[in-house]
């Protein structure tokens, strides 16, 4: 009969992105239990990554020139053993989903089609018909999980609550994901967090609706340490079109050759930094955030370099602009800058363990070291599959053995709340308004309490204080370093400061006191 709250045997994975998916078949055929907020494949931010994972996958490439971009791109707050140990693995993943039958784009002698992206010194990202890397990795792997019997998703449910024992987490308290019920506790051998970052905290993202900081703010409030809160990454092409998330415009499409203009026909970006177009992806957002607040329009011209090819080349922006009425061909597609990736998260170990025993974290929740202050092009995805496949490794040689768990059936009891809707609009304005692109002493100072007065409106909302607790810990992160680095920039300390390089380390209770 359901049960009302369950013990298993299974290692809980929250979430159903690509860190969540790859983990669960590495642990196959130990028992797995999905927490998947949405049907499998929706909702994940992973699946609307465009342009591809980045590895070095010829003789003309290595994994210590990707390392040493990786390390350049973050602005000196990357763990340097990290990005080595990324790199040299991003091969051996390329073939692993190769072989899984992910439908890479080949060249007319076989070899992989790779891409160039800012920050990169070579075309160095793998691709899928274009621009539908995420899409089409998360098909393979979802047909690959759909196959595995040992692992059971359960669909549309969403965690809100670790339960801890002292330092050690023992469960997982999750509800259904329409906010129409109770939570109910599953304790649990391991608990793997691969649930997202934090883009929909801010009002302007390139993120699906449902990941605005949950799971960094359910770990930092039951004690987890995070690290790098401050450092948000806006993707300086998001499609202005009055859609809410953006739609993105690849970088790729910068790699080709595309370049920025303004309304006069300007283009900006040689006189801002000697790697126009292609300069690391902080620089470019901060170029087109000061266009668009000075009414200049910023926009992204793709039709000298690619014509009509924009077109089949590049599908799913196609499909973007077709949606918004735009044509790229003849015109230019308006962009505005919108958050896009967290570099900062779950502080994780070399094995992805967070600071509470029981935990481990991968993908953009985790923050391993390996972004720094500025994620450089395509190396989410590929952070996403090599942790998770440490993470799976570490749990199967920590957790006792089991062969077969029992499915886990819940009666979830009626009640919960839905999210309100005018308060999350509140929460993301706030975050966008001063937290965002630039930000001020004065301006954090304003958000730090706008957010603690929309928290206690909110008190009883589980998951709202779950965002709230990611937004108070990316605002009184960003007040306190008092320097611009990377994605974190403060227009009353606009350059880098030496003496402050350190990465960030902090628990929910330090931001709390900011
Ligand atoms: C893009 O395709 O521009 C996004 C790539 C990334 O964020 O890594």
């Amino acid at each position: 009969a359901p049960l009302t709250g369950v013990t298993t045997d299974r290692v809980v994975i929250v979430g159903a992105g690509l860190g969540a998916l790859y983990a669960a078949l590495d642990l196959a055929p130990r028992p797995v239990l999905m927490i998947s907020p949405e049907p499998l494949g929706q909702g994940a931010s992973s699946a609307w990554a465009q342009g591809g994972v980045a590895a070095a996958m010829d003789a003309t490439d290595s994994a210590a020139a990707h390392a040493a971009d990786t390390i350049t791109a973050g602005a000196g707050t990357v763990d340097a053993g990290v990005a080595e140990m990324v790199t040299a693995h991003a091969r051996e993943h390329i073939l692993d989903l190769t072989d899984l039958g992910t439908p890479f784009d080949r060249g007319p002698d076989g070899g992989y089609v790779m891409s160039r992206e800012a920050a990169h010194s070579v075309a160095r990202v793998v691709r899928v018909k274009g621009d539908q890397a995420g899409k089409q990795i998360m098909q393979t792997l979802i047909a690959a999980v759909r196959a595995t019997p040992s692992v059971q998703v359960l669909e549309g449910t969403l965690a809100v609550k670790l339960e801890t024992s002292g330092d050690t987490v023992t469960g997982v308290w999750i509800e259904r994901s329409d906010g129409t019920t109770d939570p109910v506790l599953i304790k649990a051998p391991a608990i793997l967090l691969a649930g997202g970052g934090s883009g929909g905290l801010f009002a302007h993202t390139t993120n699906p609706p449902r990941i605005r900081g949950q799971v960094i703010g359910m770990a930092a409030r039951a004690g987890a340490r995070i690290a790098d809160p401050e450092f948000v990454q806006f993707h300086p092409t998001a499609i202005d079109a009055g859609e809410d998330p953006l739609p993105l415009a690849t970088e790729a499409l910068r790699g080709e050759g595309a370049i920025l203009v303004n309304k006069d026909g300007e283009r900006f970006m040689p006189a801002i930094h000697p790697d126009g177009e292609l300069a690391p992806r902080d620089i470019v957002a901060r170029a087109i955030f000061r266009q668009s607040m000075a009414g200049l329009r910023p926009a992204l011209d793709t039709r000298k370099v690619l014509g009509a090819q924009v077109l089949t080349k590049y599908p799913t922006v196609a499909e973007a602009c077709a949606r918004a009425g735009i044509d790229p061909v003849h015109d230019t597609i308006p962009v505005a800058a919108a958050a896009h990736y967290h570099m900062g998260g779950v502080d994780t170990d070399a094995q992805g363990r967070a600071t509470l025993g029981h935990l481990w974290v991968c993908g953009e929740a985790s923050s391993t070291g390996l972004h720094g202050a500025n994620r450089l092009a395509s190396n989410g995805l590929l952070e996403a599959l090599v942790y998770a496949r440490t993470c799976a490794r570490d749990i199967s040689a920590h957790t006792p053995a089991v062969e077969d768990a029992p499915l886990v059936d819940i009666a979830f009891p009626g009640g919960g709340a839905p999210l309100d809707a005018a308060s999350v609009s509140a929460l993301r304005n706030c975050m966008t308004k001063y937290v965002g692109v630039l930000r001020t002493h004065e301006g954090l100072e304003e958000a730090l309490s706008q957010i603690a007065r929309i928290e206690a409106d909110n008190a009883d909302n589980v998951t709202f204080c779950n965002m709230t607790a990611t937004a108070t810990l990316i605002a009184a992160a960003a007040l306190m370093r008092c320097e611009s680095r990377g994605g974190h920039f403060r227009s009353d300390f606009p350059e880098a400061d030496p003496d402050q390089a350190e990465r960030t380390h902090l628990f929910l209770s330090d931001a709390l006191i900011v």
